[in-house]
């Protein structure tokens, strides 16, 4: 029998723990859970009231027979069908189809209709505690929290990708994430389809306001719009939190 030496011993451990490493590095985490706009409105009113006015908030009204009908005639769609249940749809026009907390077409809840917050920032089940608990330290104490705890617990900060998963998911896109079921408004059909995000995440019709940032949280990441969209911001209203 031969008896393996001490030093490859450890050698062999040493692998296996590495091993162990890089799966727990590439098993995917499971997404958080959405959580529904009303608990993020509950805290920031003043982007909640802008918000409820952009086309994102009333995205699934769309689907319905008679909306936009010569927009739908031209996508060779039938502009008389309600298309408000239709799997095919649904997942650009309402918040989190599918995903744990997400909008669920047999049971749908109210505060996931629309693009709403969580399609864009990412869903909040782990983030949103996060809030509560620094907005606290910094009112008591003026504490701050660094801003990557929010990152590592899943809001987006990016945002790029999320924009993307909706308004450049149609057929024959240079996107490469594209995938079926597909934006059936393509540049192709009319050039004003056509999504520049840099002109887009700008664009003060389709996205809400936005109110002066008091600090709670510092450092990255941050996007490279912030300190532009934040030199413009008005304060947060009185009432907000
Ligand atoms: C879940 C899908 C979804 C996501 C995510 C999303 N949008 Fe949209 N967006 C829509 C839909 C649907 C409309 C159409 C609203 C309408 O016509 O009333 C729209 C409309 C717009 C418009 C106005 C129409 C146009 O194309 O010029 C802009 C600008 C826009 N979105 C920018 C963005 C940006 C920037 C992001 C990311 C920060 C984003 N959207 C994320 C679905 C989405
Ligand atoms: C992959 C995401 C996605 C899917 C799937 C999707 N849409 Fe949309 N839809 C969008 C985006 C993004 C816009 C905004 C387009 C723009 O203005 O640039 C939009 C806009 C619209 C509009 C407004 C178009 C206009 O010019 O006024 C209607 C109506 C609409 N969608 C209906 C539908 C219907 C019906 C389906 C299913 C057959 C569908 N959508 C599937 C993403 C999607
Ligand atoms: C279509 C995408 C989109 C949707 C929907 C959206 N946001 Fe935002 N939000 C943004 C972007 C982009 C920023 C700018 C981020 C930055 O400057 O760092 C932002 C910034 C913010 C900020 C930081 C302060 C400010 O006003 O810029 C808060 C708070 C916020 N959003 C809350 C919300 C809430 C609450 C909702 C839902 C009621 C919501 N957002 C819906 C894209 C979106
Ligand atoms: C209990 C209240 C509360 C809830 C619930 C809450 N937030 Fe916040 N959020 C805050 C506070 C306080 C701040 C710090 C604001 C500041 O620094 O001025 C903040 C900061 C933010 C920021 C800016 C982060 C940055 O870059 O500094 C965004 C974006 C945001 N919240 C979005 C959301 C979204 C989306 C939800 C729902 C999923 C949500 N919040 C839920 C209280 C809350």
């Amino acid at each position: 029998m031969t008896q393996m030496h001490p030093v490859s011993r450890v050698a062999r451990i040493a692998a296996l723990a590495l091993l162990l490493l890089a799966w727990a590095t590439v098993a995917p985490a499971a997404e958080p859970r959405y959580e529904g706009f009303k608990k993020c409105a509950s805290c920031h009113k003043s982007q909640s009231q802008s918000w409820r006015k952009t086309g994102h908030a009333k995205a699934l009204a769309l689907l319905e027979p008679g909306a936009r009908s010569e927009a739908k005639r031209r996508a060779k769609l039938d502009p008389g069908k309600d298309y408000s249940k239709d799997k095919d749809c649904l997942g650009c026009h309402v918040t989190g189809l599918g995903k744990d907390g997400g909008y669920d077409p047999a049971d749908p809840g109210i505060y996931l209709v629309g693009v709403s917050c969580e399609s864009c920032h990412g869903p909040g089940g782990r983030y949103q505690g996060l809030h509560r608990e620094a907005a606290e330290r910094f009112d008591k104490n003026k504490l701050t929290t660094p801003r990557q705890a929010l990152a590592d617990a899943g809001q987006d900060f990016g945002f790029v990708e999320r924009c993307n998963a909706c308004h450049l998911n149609y057929r024959g896109s240079p996107w490469k994430g594209a995938r079926a079921p597909y934006n059936p408004f393509a540049p192709e059909l009319d050039a004003k389809y056509r999504f520049e995000f840099d002109k887009a995440v700008r664009d003060v019709k389709a996205m809400h306001e936005h109110f002066r940032l008091e600090g709670a949280f510092t450092g990255p990441p941050l996007p490279p719009f912030h300190d532009e969209l934040q030199a413009k911001a008005r304060p947060i209203g009185k009432d907000d939190r």
